[in-house]
């Protein structure tokens, strides 16, 4: 069985072959498709990337059908259960677990460079007291940038190396202090003898106590969190750090840029929408109404659907296991229970299971989080994003297939037109009324 593609331009009656591999035609093949010698020829239009690969990639592995989520091979569910979020993101970015020592080198490394200069911290106090700490996480991780010049040399493999340590590292405590800033709180510096998770957990809520040592059941639940959200391929922050990566820009200003995508109520905010849901219903008594108001079409199952994953999102699975530990020690949140008996006439309701909608990662996250400000959800979920980040944009760089992102598209605007001198204008149609 030859594998090609033989494609008929009915325009013209020419037949051209295009060779399929892995699974793909190149876009650019289509070209070949012309009407006559000066047509650029055919382009396919694909707005939102809903059937296009732009990368080929080595880093995570995801059959939405089956519902599988593997890093470099290896099952989530597995690094959920024995990893720790530092090995996790070695394995994300070097393409192998490491051995003790490359462990104990990588974690002293990242552990050295957690501190921040002075000057972030003027420049993060400078925001107002109710600044959004997303907001000064983007703008942190771009003020970054000045402070680390040699960044720009993305070409020079020990010099991305060193960027790459250091976001890692300081993302988490740009993270926390955003949070600290909301409260008034004085921000918190790091502390080289704890754990990534355990030193996080710190800066975070440390108040007057010589030492702040999390509960540990709380410090594992954190961690696997961080290994759930390390990556999940060519999502939409993924895809932004890899386009403005492809200019060649530093990687502060492209994690800067996908961190912005991350703010965004579609990608990082779902689990706030999710927490307001479950508020909103309130009682398992009022549970099935709100079902069947969903299944009238007023409004969505927050926390339930996926563009890629057509069965249960394993990172859920993962998470209501999680949420119970969590509880454990915290106490049981009444929420919970209206978490389970949506999931419970979801899952065997036509309504959700015709169209496969399953469960996705933020149904119970924001459960979890339910301790924090709902603004903390996304910088909670760009600590561990980091990583996956960084690991898309090192692949990215180093691929001799890949240029500078830039889409075409297909114009709908006007032909070409004189210019109308002022006076001789007859309408005019605004969006906007100036100074309205
Ligand atoms: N509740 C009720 N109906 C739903 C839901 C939902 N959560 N999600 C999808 N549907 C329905 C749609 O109305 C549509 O029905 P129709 O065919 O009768 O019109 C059908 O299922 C397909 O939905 P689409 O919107 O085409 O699916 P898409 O892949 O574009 O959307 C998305 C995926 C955005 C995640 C969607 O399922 C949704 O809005 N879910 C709720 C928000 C959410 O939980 N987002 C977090 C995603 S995970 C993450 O980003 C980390």
């Amino acid at each position: 069985m030859p594998e090609t593609l033989t494609i008929m331009d009915n325009r013209t009656g020419r037949t051209f072959e295009v060779p399929i591999e892995e699974g793909t035609i190149r876009a650019t093949a289509l070209r070949e498709a012309k009407v006559g010698e000066d047509d650029f020829g055919l382009m396919s239009y694909d707005p939102a990337f809903l059937n296009t690969a732009s990368v080929r990639s080595a880093i995570t592995f995801i059959d939405g059908d089956r519902g599988v989520l593997r890093y470099r091979g290896y099952p989530i569910e597995q690094l959920a259960e024995q990893s720790t979020y530092l090995e996790t993101a070695y394995l994300l970015l070097f393409g192998e677990l490491p051995t003790n020592a490359a462990l104990a080198r990588w974690s002293d490394e990242i552990t050295h460079h957690t501190f921040l200069h002075e000057n972030v911290k003027s420049l993060m106090q400078a925001f107002r007291y109710d600044a959004h700490p997303m907001g000064m996480l983007v703008s942190a991780v771009a003020a970054l940038s000045t402070f680390y010049p040699e960044a720009s040399q993305v070409d020079d493999s020990a010099i991305r190396m060193r960027q790459v340590v250091r976001l890692i590292a300081k993302v988490p405590t740009i993270a926390a202090w955003s949070f600290r800033h909301s409260r008034g709180l004085p921000y918190v510096y790091p502390e080289n003898d704890l754990g990534f998770v355990a030193n996080f957990l710190s800066m975070m809520f440390r108040i007057a106590e010589p030492k702040y040592l999390a509960e540990p059941a709380l410090e594992r639940a954190l961690e696997v969190l961080f290994i759930l959200h390390a990556d999940h391929e060519q999502n939409c922050s993924a895809n932004a750090m890899r386009s403005i990566g492809s200019s060649k820009v530093d990687p502060y200003s492209a994690l800067a840029g996908a961190a912005a995508a991350l703010y965004g109520p579609l990608h990082g905010g779902a689990n706030e929408a999710v927490l307001k849901m479950l508020t909103e219903i309130g009682t398992v008594k009022r549970v099935p109404e709100f079902i069947s108001r969903v299944k009238a079409g007023e409004g969505r199952l927050m926390g339930f659907g996926h563009r890629i994953y057509k069965n249960y999102d394993p990172r859920a699975t993962i998470l209501k296991q999680v949420a119970d530990e969590v509880f454990e020690v915290t106490g049981r949140n009444p929420l919970l229970d209206v978490a389970l008996e949506l999931e419970k006439i979801a899952l065997e309701d036509g309504y959700f299971v015709s169209r496969k909608l399953y469960p996705n990662v933020d149904f119970y996250s924001g459960l979890i989080y339910q301790a924090l400000p709902v603004a903390m959800f996304p910088v909670m979920f760009a600590i561990p994003r980091t990583a996956g980040w960084l690991a898309q944009w090192l692949e990215g760089i180093q691929d001799p297939e890949q240029k500078i992102a830039r889409p075409r598209q297909v114009y709908t605007g006007a032909d070409e037109r004189a210019y109308v001198p002022i006076d001789e204008r007859r309408s005019a149609t605004l969006a906007v009324t100036p100074g309205a």
